[in-house]
Parts: C-alpha cells; sequence; structure tokens
C-alpha cells in the first residue's frame, strides 16, 4: 500500500530533534532532511549579499531563488549562530515559507536514493508540510537543559561561548518560533511529545522506536 513512510520530528533548538532524527533514519534505512538548514541557506544568502534578514521583501526574494537541489549543506557558515539567527527570522515571514514547503514536501513524497521512508526534522513538519504523517514526533526539554547542551556543541566546535548570552539568544529564537503567526512551533494535536530534560539520546531513541513499532 501506499508511499513512503514519514516521520516528522518536530522541536525547539537543541531539544535533541536532530540527534533523534538522524538516528531514526539510519536505523530504519530512511532519508533524512534538516529543514532548518533550509531556512539557514535564505538567511545566509542575505547576509552574505550584505542584505538585512530582517527585510520581508529581501527575504522573499532569496527564498523564492533558492535552488534546494544545487545548494551546498556542507557549508560551516550554515551551522554559525549568527545564521541560525538570520534563519529565525526569515522563518517569519509568510512568502518565505510558502517558497520553502514544496521542496519538503517533495523530499517526503519521494525520498532520495528510492529510500521506503524519509525523517523530516523541524518545526511545522507534522502541522504544516507533512500533516499526513506517518508517525510524528514533538521533542522539547526545558530551555536551561537546551542552553547547557548548545554551549556543550559550540565549546566541541572550538568556539569561545558566554553561556549566559547562548541561553537569552535562545529564549528569544524560541520567542519568535512560538509566537509567529504563520506555521508556529507546536506539537501536532497527534504528535507524540516526549521531554528529553533528564533523558538521554540513547533513552530518546529507544522511546521514539517502541512508539514507531
Ligand atoms: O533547527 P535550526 O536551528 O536549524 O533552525 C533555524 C531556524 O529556522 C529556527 O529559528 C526556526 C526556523 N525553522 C523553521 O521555522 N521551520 C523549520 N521547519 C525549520 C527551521
Amino acid at each position: 500500500m501506499g508511499g513512503p513512510v514519514i516521520i516528522a520530528v518536530d522541536g525547539p533548538a537543541a531539544s535533541g530533534k536532530g540527534t533523534l532524527a538522524r538516528r531514526l533514519a539510519a536505523e530504519l534505512g530512511y532519508a533524512y532532511l534538516d529543514t532548518g538548514l533550509l531556512y539557514r541557506a535564505v538567511g545566509l544568502a542575505l547576509l552574505n549579499s550584505g542584505r538585512d534578514p530582517a527585510d520581508e521583501t529581501a527575504a522573499t526574494a532569496a527564498a523564492t531563488a533558492f535552488d534546494a537541489a544545487s545548494a551546498d549543506y556542507s557549508d560551516p557558515a550554515l551551522r554559525a549562530e549568527e545564521t541560525g539567527k538570520a534563519a529565525g527570522t526569515v522563518a517569519a515571514f509568510p512568502l518565505v515559507r510558502a517558497a520553502l514547503v514544496e521542496v519538503q514536501r517533495q523530499f517526503a513524497a519521494n525520498p532520495p536514493g528510492d529510500k521506503l521512508g524519509a525523517v523530516m526534522d523541524g518545526r511545522d513538519i507534522g502541522t504544516v508540510i507533512c500533516p499526513d504523517a506517518t508517525h510524528k514526533f514533538f521533542i522539547e526539554a526545558e530551555i536551561e537543559e537546551r542552553a547547557r547542551r548548545r554551549v556543550k556543541e559550540l565549546q566541541g566546535r572550538g568556539n569561545a561561548v558566554i553561556p549566559a548570552q547562548v541561553l537569552q539568544e535562545m529564549k528569544e529564537r524560541d520567542e519568535r518560533d512560538r509566537n509567529r503567526a504563520v506555521a508556529p512551533l507546536a506539537p501536532a494535536a497527534d504528535a507524540s511529545v516526549v521531554n528529553t530534560t533528564n533523558l538521554n539520546a540513547d533513552a530518546t531513541f529507544a522511546l521514539a522506536m517502541s512508539l514507531i513499532r
């Protein structure tokens, strides 16, 4: 029967959703899409051309011009905090989101490499992009714990960080993601909500696998 299996993994930054989504994809042999990279690529294109990510007209033009198939997702600049901030800003614009809907739905409907399923990592996969996903997870954790994880991750990449600043920026990003008018970050009514504050990556993975099976 039917099309590919679609697993939606939504949640805020540093909740553990990326780690879980990648691991589910590896275990199940499904394709994996980090949809945050699409918004990051649009934000980075603006920064690189000296435009303000808060400029809605420029952001919409950049999203419309964005070619997901030829983008270089290995560019380390995509992972920078400044790019994440720009991504959060452009992601609030309805026409930016609209420009990126189809590429995400195409990936889910036709997972690359003839895979039998897709694991989609994002903010609005279960609510907007793939409301009919086979399995939906909403991964969350207390903000102090998420900020601690982000500090560790940044330090691991050799960055000098001020923990209080990381926490403050995470609060601001959460605020924007949860309160924007279009596709705000929120669990789908039929999502399994998993709080990872006291769960490590192995326990989160085991729980998700048991829910899938
Ligand atoms: O997950 P991330 O840190 O790469 O996301 C960067 C920003 O992009 C974040 O502020 C929220 C936004 N985003 C979104 O609005 N919808 C998605 N599906 C993925 C990311």
